[in-house]
Parts: structure tokens; C-alpha cells; sequence
């Protein structure tokens, strides 16, 4: 039996051993964007989980784009030089490749921990202002953002900019651009969070124009073969909000401007909305968007269980699956999976005793009562 989960893809110049990804996951434990050695130890463990590319979490490009005071963020050399320590620790002892997810939290920025609340920082908490499309709060437990004005959008602009050219030097080998979730450039595209009626507001198209300026700044300074990619909320779950047919348009529009590959999740424009709790609750849409683009389609959300995962991959509805808590319960969960469907993944010498396809005789499990 062949798997379609353990078959070999390519993006762009991205070559990877499999289907599976880790999924980017705040982790809330930076100090003023500095990834910590808490980082080293989630993430090289997760460089050895099987997946062939561990994605890391929302990372902000710039000081106020962070979501909570202990997100990581790439706008100082200190945190170039960590996250640069971080990777290449990662490259040695795992077998993944490593992304980023570059972000700006927006009007969800200024928020704490979710352990500690995850709503808007209060008076006290060293809160600070944020900025949106429009000034409307994600919710009632924020302050509403100031709406941007064009020199806002510069600047923003220019830290994605400013934080790819820092993720090219550190050695990462792919980066997503977060457009979901209800952050900046999610919120400028969704009609519930824009209600701007200048060029950047109304239409689709207008609402869609700041982030795909961001998008082409990004994607003149990173290397033709690196993959680019943008992680999408692909419906809004609200009345009046995204559908799919938006997110085929806006996932075109990106393709042209250069995008590699999307991931599709959904949700979060406001902080009453629920995403279902179906499984594979997303992977309806995504289908719809590799169908109608041809783009390389990532699909994330309630997908745990190896079957489940071949299964999209094998009936040609998504290309990629990544895991978010499924990972976290269990970090080897590609070893398990590939067990599962009669493959097997690179793991490190140190662990091959319990690898029965690479180290024959090896077969514990079978023995064990
Ligand atoms: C602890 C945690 C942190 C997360 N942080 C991020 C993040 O940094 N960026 C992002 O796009 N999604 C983030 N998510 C969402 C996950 O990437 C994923 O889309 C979601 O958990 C659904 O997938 P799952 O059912 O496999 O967990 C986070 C989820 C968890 C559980």
C-alpha cells in the first residue's frame, strides 16, 4: 500500500518528504518578541514529529502587531539573532523544514495571554493602541483600533518587508503571510471589519487591495524559489461575511501577484463568532479553492486522525493537512500515522531502535503485551 499522506510534494522550490505539516501555535512564552528556550525545546521537538514542515507560530512584524505581550516578533536584530540560533539548532537535530508565519495582529492586538484571559489588556497591563481598517473593536472586551490612514499603510508595508528580508537571512525555508483569524489583513478583506469607503474599503476588490500590496512588496524581496504563502480565513461563519466564492477570488488574485501555496483555515472576525467543531470543518472550501485555482491548498481544522488525512490527501480535496492540537497531544504523531498507513518518515539516529521499517527487528510494539 502506497500513502498519499507519506508521497512527496513540492512547492515551488520547496521540496518536502510529505504531506504533513505542523501548524503555526502561539506559544506566549517570547520576551519582547525574542523567541525563548522555551522555543527551542517545542520547536525542535517538532522538528522531529514526521511532519516535513513545522510552521512557526504568528510571529508580528512589527512591536504593536504582536497579539499579547509574550508573541514573538522579528522587528529587532536581538530577535533575528534568536530566531537565527533557534532554526539552525532545529535544521541539526531534526528532520523537518521550518517556516514562518509573519503576522500582525491588528485590532486583536494589545491582548493577554489566553491562559490569563486572552481578552484586551486592561489599564494596568501595559495595553497599547491598535490599528484596523475601521475603528471596530473585534469585540466587546476591546478598545476600538484607529482606522489606518496611507501612512500607516506604509509603514506596515515596509515591516513585512523589513521582517521577510530577516526571515530569508535567518534560513527559513518557507514563509506564510497570516490573513486569517480576524488579524490586520484578514480584517481588511472582510466586510464585517472594513468599512472604509475609500480605494482600500467596499468592493472585494478594494477591500482586498492593502493586503495584496503588502503581498507583492513581500514577494519582490524574497527569492524567486522560496515558497510564499498566505494562511486565509476562508469564510467568516457570519452572516454578510466571507464565503468561499470570495476566498476563490481573493486566493486568484493573490496566485497572480506570485502566492505559492495557501492554507485554509477559518473564522475569528469577531470574538462572538464560533467555528464549527465538525470535523475537517474546512476542508469543504479548500477543495472548492484547489479546484477553481489550482493553487497548492494546505487545509487545517479538526483534522486528528491518520485515516482522515489520507483520505483528503489520497481523494485530491487539499495537497498538504497541518495539525495544530492533534501535534501538541502528541509530537511524534507522523511516526504513528505512517506506522498506520504502512509508510515511514526520517527520525533521528538516536530514536531508529523504534522505527521497525529502518531498523529491522525492531518491532517492540508487536512484542509488548
Ligand atoms: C495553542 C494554539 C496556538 C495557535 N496559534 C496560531 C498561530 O500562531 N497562527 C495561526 O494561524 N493559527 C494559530 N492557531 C490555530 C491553529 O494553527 C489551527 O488552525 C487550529 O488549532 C485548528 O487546527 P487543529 O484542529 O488541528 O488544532 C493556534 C492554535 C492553538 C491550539
Amino acid at each position: 500500500m502506497t500513502s498519499a499522506l507519506f508521497s512527496p510534494y513540492k512547492i515551488n522550490g520547496l521540496e518536502l518528504a510529505n504531506r504533513v505539516v505542523v501548524a503555526p501555535m502561539c506559544q506566549y512564552s517570547a520576551s519582547d518578541g525574542m523567541p525563548t528556550d522555551w522555543h527551542i525545546t517545542h520547536l525542535g521537538m517538532l522538528a522531529n514529529s514526521g511532519a516535513s514542515l513545522v510552521v512557526v507560530e504568528a510571529t508580528g512584524v512589527e512591536r504593536r502587531g504582536r497579539i499579547t505581550h509574550g508573541c514573538t516578533g522579528i522587528y529587532s536584530d536581538a530577535s533575528e539573532d534568536a530566531f537565527a540560533r533557534i532554526v539552525a539548532h532545529c535544521k541539526r537535530i531534526g528532520t523537518a523544514k521550518l517556516g514562518i508565519q509573519l503576522a500582525h495582529a491588528g485590532r486583536k492586538a494589545s491582548s493577554a495571554r489566553p491562559w490569563e484571559g486572552g481578552l484586551g489588556l486592561k489599564p494596568g497591563e501595559d495595553p497599547w493602541p491598535t490599528i484596523g481598517p475601521s475603528a471596530i473593536a473585534p469585540g466587546a472586551a476591546w478598545p476600538a483600533p484607529r482606522a489606518m490612514d496611507e501612512a500607516d499603510m506604509t509603514e506596515v508595508r515596509e515591516a513585512f518587508v523589513d521582517a521577510a528580508q530577516r526571515s530569508v537571512r535567518i534560513g527559513f525555508d518557507s514563509i506564510e503571510l497570516h490573513m486569517a483569524h480576524g488579524y490586520l489583513m484578514h480584517s481588511f478583506v472582510s466586510p464585517i471589519s472594513n468599512k472604509r469607503n475609500d480605494a482600500y474599503g467596499g468592493s472585494l476588490e478594494g477591500r482586498m487591495k492593502f493586503p495584496l500590496e503588502v503581498l507583492r512588496a513581500v514577494r519582490a524581496v524574497v527569492p524567486k524559489g522560496m515558497a510564499l504563502g498566505a494562511r486565509i480565513s476562508s469564510t467568516d461563519w457570519m452572516d454578510g461575511g466571507l464565503t468561499g466564492d470570495d476566498s476563490v477570488a481573493w486566493v486568484a488574485a493573490m496566485k497572480k501577484e506570485g502566492l505559492d501555496f495557501v492554507c485554509v483555515s477559518s473564522g475569528g472576525v469577531t470574538a462572538e463568532v464560533r467555528t464549527p467543531t465538525t470535523p475537517g470543518y474546512n476542508v469543504p472550501i479548500a477543495e472548492q479553492i484547489k479546484r477553481e485555482t489550482g493553487i497548492a491548498t494546505r487545509v487545517v481544522g479538526l483534522i486528528a486522525t491518520p485515516k482522515q488525512a489520507e483520505a483528503i490527501i489520497a481523494e485530491g480535496k487539499a495537497d498538504q493537512i497541518a495539525l495544530g492540537r492533534a501535534m501538541l497531544e502528541d509530537p511524534h504523531w507522523a511516526w504513528l500515522a505512517a506506522k498506520e498507513l504502512g509508510a515511514d518518515v526520517a527520525r533521528p539516529k538516536q530514536y531508529l531502535r523504534a522505527a521497525p521499517k529502518l531498523w529491522p527487528g525492531a518491532s517492540y510494539r508487536d512484542n509488548a503485551a
